[in-house]
């Protein structure tokens, strides 16, 4: 077992539901009162390495950071780094987490914030791996679903665009699968289905999920409706994006069928997976959800630095030196020195950094 001596947020699934709960309920408290909290982090200073571009989850990070009380360091353009002198994952990492009390970490490969907790000096929160995780969108998603909705149970949850690729809906799948009573309906085009791997754990939690192709057969039924865009950096060719691109379009007309109080989320960016004049329907939640994001962020970085330092396990299975992941995106592929480790027995293992199920012998 390999473990950190940090508290870390690398998938909710880190902590139990009542510690995610905890940080929902702070951040609806900062919201209402952010001035409270103005100096919660004096002198305190939090790194973000986005090796991948953001808008939102950078900038509410930097914010939250700021509004507590605290600074900011960091890049936003790894080719502005030793990033771009060939520096790997773990020596980047290592030596900004001992400048830092706490780490926010984007990158495009799966795995790579568990891969940079395996040797950081200070708690690491993971802010989208590549199409693998995003917790602190999700605490997003929950505070607003909390705020909107007024509860986190028996909501059916429509989730419509790249569901493969996505992995904002992969974490949010995970976790409102926690809460009893929620239905989920996932609304894609064949290619684009939930992975394996999050319909299983769908199952395991016994929530029950229907899968569709048109947004019109289901928005009746929905609570919530999780637009997303189509992932073009995650595709092989541009040719495969073009052929998904414009396959969803929430408008007003497809809105007139929807329930009076079902909302619209969206994490954003949006391309065009949803007309703009939708903006002007008061269901649509998600430029709303955008500023939940910042409260829910100063609650998170609150809860983070005042945890106490205790051992977390990162990786619980075994390392298989002649197995390696079939994942060509998983970190492991690049940064090879890190240990390959798996859960499960040989024919079912799963790899620990992304998740992975198919495995490939040397
Ligand atoms: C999402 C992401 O980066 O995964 N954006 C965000 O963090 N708000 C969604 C996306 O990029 O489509």
């Amino acid at each position: 077992m390999i473990v950190s001596d940090y508290v870390n947020l690398i998938d909710l699934s880190d902590h139990p539901a009542q510690w995610w709960e905890n940080v929902i309920r702070l951040g609806t408290e900062i919201a209402d009162d952010p001035q409270k909290y103005a100096h919660s982090c004096d002198g305190r200073i939090m790194a973000t390495l986005f090796y991948e571009p953001s808008t939102r989850t950078q900038m509410s990070f930097q914010t939250a950071m700021v509004r507590l009380g605290g600074t900011v360091i960091g890049f936003d353009n790894p080719a502005t780094s030793s990033v771009a002198k060939g520096e790997n994952l773990k020596d980047t990492t290592k030596v900004v987490s001992g400048y830092a009390d706490i780490m926010v970490m984007r990158h495009p490969k799966e795995g790579s914030a568990k891969a940079a907790a395996l040797t950081a000096e200070c708690p690491i929160i993971n802010a989208g791996d590549g199409r693998h995780l995003h917790p602190t969108q999700t605490l997003t998603d929950m505070l607003t679903l909390y705020k909107e909705k007024g509860t986190l149970e028996n909501l059916t949850i429509g989730l419509c665009g790249d569901l493969l690729n996505g992995r904002t809906v992969h974490s949010l799948c995970k976790a409102m699968s926690a809460f009893k009573g929620n239905r989920f309906v996932l609304i894609s085009t064949p290619s684009l289905r939930l992975p394996f791997y999050i319909k299983a754990i769908l199952n395991a939690a016994g929530c029950s999920y229907t899968e569709a192709d048109t947004i019109e057969e289901v928005i009746g039924e929905l609570d919530v409706l999780y637009m997303t865009r189509i992932q073009r950096e995650r595709f092989d060719s541009e040719e495969e994006y073009f052929k998904q691109k414009d396959v969803y379009c929430l408008d007003t007309r497809k809105m007139a069928m929807a329930k009076k109080d079902m909302i619209v989320l969206h994490p954003l960016p949006r391309v065009d997976e949803i007309a703009i004049d939708v903006d002007n329907d008061s269901r649509a939640a998600y430029f709303r959800q955008a500023k939940y994001g910042m409260y829910v962020r100063m609650a998170l970085i609150i809860t983070m630095l005042n945890e106490k330092n205790r051992p977390t396990e990162l990786l619980i299975g075994k390392t298989h030196h002649t197995v390696c992941c079939t994942n060509p995106n998983c970190i492991t592929c690049t940064e090879t020195y890190l240990p390959r480790s798996f859960r499960g027995a040989k024919d079912t293992l799963e790899c620990e950094y992304c998740d992975e199920r198919v495995l490939r012998h040397y």
